[in-house]
């Protein structure tokens, strides 16, 4: 079940976290791993555990030309490409009157504007391959008002409107796309966020924190990554336009 053999599927982002954890568990399931990211020691870092089947590739999402010399490389290196991964992304916290035109512009970049390009790069190739599955990473604060949030609740509103127009669009070329809406996942980025507002405070904010997800803690990348794999696979060759919650319930219970 959720083979991967044989499949070439980009994961951009693959060098940290979320995107780190999808390369893995891409990998274990037999898929060839071709990760795009900016950071490119922590790229060849993963690159390098995953063994023969990854590669790193130094490629900025933000920028068009790069993206699609990037991935049309890939693809033509195999002659295919199957899976999708549009995992680069970049929070943002303010409320609108503390969010500048630069900051709403910069999550439009780089949450927006990034699934645009590496999806416009990859859609002739997945064509020629016969099909594909393309996963985007929204969020919960796509359909949930989370405080403090406004231009990043505004691009990952747009991932999964995105991700509903480019599968009604290309559901007879085979091409798949879903997302996945994560509640707070526990990364680096929850840790350095308490220890710099909350320096006398942390354990008790990370308590709060995790007790706004109804299972009472946070997700791991690893828990995201192994449904992201589901996504990619043939065993979910009937799901399309879906944006999948991941968020210990916070979506729809209130306990
Ligand atoms: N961590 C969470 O709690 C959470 C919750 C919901 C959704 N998400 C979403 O999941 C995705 C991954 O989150 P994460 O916490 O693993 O992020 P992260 O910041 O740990 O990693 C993001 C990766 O993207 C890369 N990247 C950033 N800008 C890039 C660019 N211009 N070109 C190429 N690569 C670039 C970074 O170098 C990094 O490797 C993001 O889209 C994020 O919005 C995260």
């Amino acid at each position: 079940m959720f083979s991967l053999q044989s499949k070439i599927a980009i994961v951009t982002g693959g060098a940290k976290e979320i995107g780190e954890a999808t390369c893995h568990s891409f990998a274990q399931q037999g898929a060839m791993v071709r990760l795009i990211d900016i950071d490119i020691p922590n790229a060849l870092r993963v690159a390098s555990a995953i063994g023969a089947c990854g590669q790193a590739h130094n490629c900025d999402v933000t920028a068009p030309d790069a993206v699609t010399h990037t991935i049309d490389e890939i693809a033509r290196n195999h002659d295919r490409l199957d899976i999708l991964v549009n995992n680069a992304g970049a929070g943002h916290i303010g409320k609108l009157d503390a969010t500048t035109e630069k900051d709403l512009d910069s999550m439009y970049t780089i949450n927006v504007r990034s699934v645009y390009f590496c999806t416009r790069a990859a859609l002739p190739h997945m064509k020629k391959s016969g099909g594909g599955s393309i996963i985007n990473l929204s969020s919960i604060v796509s359909t949930v008002g989370i405080p403090d949030r406004f231009a990043y609740s505004a691009s990952k509103g747009a991932v999964a409107a995105m991700t509903r127009s480019i599968a009604v669009d290309y559901l007879e070329d085979g091409i798949r796309c879903n997302s996945v809406a994560p509640a707070r996942v526990h990364t680096p980025f929850v840790d350095a966020y308490l220890e710099k507002y909350y320096p006398d405070a942390q354990n008790e904010m990370f308590s709060q924190l995790s007790r706004v997800q109804p299972l009472g803690r946070m997700a791991t990348p690893e828990e995201v990554a192994a449904l992201i794999c589901y996504l990619a696979s043939d065993e979910n060759a009937f799901l399309t336009g879906a944006s999948l919650p991941m968020d210990g319930g916070a979506f729809t219970l209130q306990p």
